[in-house]
């Protein structure tokens, strides 16, 4: 562990400089991880692992289109990639990547093939922190971990695949052999971290609830709305209003961020531009502090959760979730967007 200053708070983090990918790839070198599930962290995870020299076998159910991309992506059938039960009998380690809905459905499955001395991974707190609701309960003989990617399972692969590294979390709920920490910090540098930050089950899904909910997803496609609608009515055009809306701070912006900081971007913007930013950014902060406020207690209360578990395991789950994502593909702003792209240089 290395400690460092976050803002004048002292953290201790773990970095491949305490823990190497060759002491992790020795730590677990009588181990074999079954990745259960092949959605969009079970490939970024499996494929990290592998390239890195783990033994990995992955588990998904056929026929699925999932089965089909895994044997694309170089499993093979029989040999690294099985049925669910075959590869939760083969793995000793369980990276538990399913949906989380469809771990609760699954759980008496995996629950029957943890046996003694195996260890149980997540990379999400939800299904253990939220028992109640999900009858996630582990044998108490088993460790418990987990690592969480703080990004999507896309981008833990493209890093990877570019010699970068996506920060994750990593939690011990329970350590029944002593080995828990180790093989937490082992797996987390194993699938392609950048640094490791240490949490626990409860607060790293209450952060990650509150996180996407908030300024990572459903926060700022909110304020994208607001301002691309209050220049639509004042008689901007779609393309002006993507502009200043969007594209502007994907493409330039954000990259600034980024690299390194937002008074590093502002630093970088015209002297108007600056003003008016500084001016602004205390009153957007103030007037989104009580929702921010209503969200954490929403998270807190386990209302996200029961939310979450009750959509996410309807039958037709997946097409409402497309007649949503429809509905803002379709959006005036969204749709101007896929021009906007479309006339981007590079995509001529
Ligand atoms: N998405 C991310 O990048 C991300 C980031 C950080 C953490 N996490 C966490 O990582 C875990 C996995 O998330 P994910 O987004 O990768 O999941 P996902 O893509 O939704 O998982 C889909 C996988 O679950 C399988 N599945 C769904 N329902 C099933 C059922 N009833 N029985 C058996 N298999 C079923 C799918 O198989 P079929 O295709 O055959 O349905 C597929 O293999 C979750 O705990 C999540 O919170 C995810």
């Amino acid at each position: 562990m290395a400690k460092l200053q976050f803002g004048g708070v002292a953290e201790d983090v773990v970095t491949r400089e305490e823990y190497p990918l060759d002491k992790s790839r020795e730590y677990l070198k009588n181990d074999t991880i079954a990745v259960i599930g092949y959605g969009v962290q079970g490939p970024g995870q499996a494929l990290n692992l592998k390239d890195n020299g783990f033994k990995v076998i992955v588990g998904q159910r056929r026929p699925s289109k999932t089965w089909d991309k895994a044997v694309a992506d170089g499993w093979v059938p029989g040999e690294t990639l099985f049925d669910i039960e075959e590869a939760l009998q083969q793995g000793t380690i369980i990276c538990y990547l399913l949906s989380d809905a469809a771990q609760i459905d699954l759980w008496p499955t995996v629950k029957k093939h943890l046996t003694a001395g195996k260890t149980l991974y997540f990379s999400h707190g939800f299904g253990v922190t939220y028992k109640e609701q999900t009858g996630i309960i582990p044998p108490t003989d088993v460790d418990v971990i987990l690592v969480a990617p703080k990004g999507s399972g896309t981008s833990l692969r493209r890093m990877f695949l570019d010699g970068k590294g996506l920060n994750s979390s990593f939690a011990i709920f329970q350590n029944a052999t002593g080995n828990a920490r180790e093989k937490a910090i082992a797996l987390g540098i194993g699938v392609g971290s950048g640094y490791l930050f240490e949490t626990d089950f409860y607060r790293e899904v209450t952060s990650d609830l509150t996180g996407e909910r908030g300024t990572l997803m459903g926060a700022i496609q909110g304020i994208f709305a607001a301002q691309y609608e209050i220049l639509r009515k004042n008689g901007h055009s779609p393309s002006e209003a993507f502009n200043e809306t969007v594209e502007e701070l994907t493409q330039s912006l954000m990259p600034l961020v980024a690299e390194n900081g937002m008074d590093w971007m502002y630093a970088n913007c015209s002297t108007t531009a600056q003003r008016g930013a500084l001016d602004w950014w205390k009153k957007f902060r103030d007037a989104t502090l009580p929702v921010f406020d209503e969200l954490y207690n929403s998270v807190k209360a386990g209302e996200e959760a029961a939310r979450s578990i009750s959509s996410n395991s309807q039958t037709d789950y997946r097409e409402k979730l497309e007649v949503e994502l429809k509905e803002l593909r379709e959006s005036e702003m969204w749709q101007a967007g896929a021009t906007v792209r479309k006339l981007r240089p590079e995509n001529n």
